[in-house]
């Protein structure tokens, strides 16, 4: 099944789930063939939800402690640095991406091997999926590799996913309404949509196998970013050696530092999105702007159906 979203991109349907067709060849390659070992990292999320905000995070976190455990100060410089010249979604490849181009430059090579990222030396290696738990490779689901998973209230989801998309859209094609988004969204006709069975696949693994999966919400991140990022630091097996740490690491990755950046404000991604779109005003509530009372209701009331009994509650502060 193939719907128009956004007025310009075809979305496919894939086992319950959309996506686009460069996403989903690579999400099946790298389903069929990815062999994730003991000590990967995936950083899983619906796009924007927080994605690029927990990359900078977790770079952040394993060069911070590299740094610690380095005798050659060059070396500890330029991992602990990564963020001060490289646009975060450059540091952790996303599984999709990185599947799709494999599948056309070296298919062979696709099929053989898993992919080495270029992410910090000595580290594990880390990647970044947009796919449903469903579409995980069972390497994945049956490794020792982790799994950080980031979601956030769905209203500032869409709102942030309106001024992304229209930002990024050629002149030719017209504005999209809020009003169409909010009806496809509400549908789960979006890229990786539907928006609660993605969370929710995650968040049921998550209390099943707490050891394997960090559930993390965006909204707590920004409540109480020392606990939360001090939590992340923990799960990766990278613990802070003291506040001052934690606090360090949340400052280096404020969107205000990374806004900032002349490398994360020039350029555009691979497929053509400006980098500077990724960084935009960061705020819990942003649905207050552009949605009417009416449009809350509807999305809390289809949140609190699909949660229901879920044990995941719908507090959005
Ligand atoms: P807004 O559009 O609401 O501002 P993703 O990285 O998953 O695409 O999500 C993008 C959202 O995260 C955008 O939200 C963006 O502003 C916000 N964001 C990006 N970097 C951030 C950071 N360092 N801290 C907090 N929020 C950040």
């Amino acid at each position: 099944k193939v719907e128009k979203w956004w007025g310009f991109v075809d979305l496919y349907e894939y086992d319950g789930f959309w996506y686009r067709n460069d996403w989903l060849e690579g999400a099946i390659a790298a389903k069929s063939n990815l062999q994730a070992q003991d000590n990967d990292v995936l950083l899983s999320s619906q796009p924007k939800s927080g994605t690029t905000w927990l990359k900078a995070l977790m770079v952040s976190i394993m060069g911070s402690h590299a740094a610690q455990t380095f005798n050659n100060i060059n070396d500890a410089k330029d991992q602990y640095d990564l963020l001060e010249e490289n646009f975060p979604h450059d540091l952790i490849p996303s599984l999709e991406s990185l599947w799709h181009w494999e599948i056309f430059s070296n298919p062979l090579r696709a099929s053989e091997n898993p992919i080495q990222c270029p992410t910090l030396k000595g580290q594990p290696r880390l990647h970044q999926t947009h796919v449903p738990y469903s579409m995980l490779s069972e390497s994945v689901k049956n490794s020792g590799c982790k799994i950080v998973y980031i979601t956030r209230d769905p209203k500032d989801v869409l709102v942030s996913l309106w001024h992304f998309l229209n930002a990024a859209k050629k002149p030719e094609v017209p504005p999209y309404s809020m009003e169409d988004a909010f009806d496809s969204f509400r549908k789960g006709v979006h890229a990786s949509g539907p928006f609660h069975d993605h969370v929710l696949g995650y968040w049921k693994e998550s209390l099943a196998r707490p050891d394997k999966i960090l559930f993390l919400r965006y909204e707590d991140m920004k409540m109480n970013p020392r606990g939360e990022v001090t939590k992340l630091a923990s799960f990766l097996g990278r613990p802070f050696i003291n506040d001052d740490e934690a606090d360090r690491i949340i400052s280096r990755c404020s969107l205000e530092r990374l806004k900032n950046m002349q490398v994360n404000k020039e350029g555009c991604t691979f497929n053509g999105m400006p980098r500077s779109s990724f960084f935009r005003r960061g705020v819990v509530g942003d649905w207050k702007n552009l949605f009417t009372p009416e449009m809350k209701e509807r999305l809390d009331e289809i949140t609190r159906k699909k949660f229901q009994g879920s044990g995941l509650d719908i507090y959005y502060p």
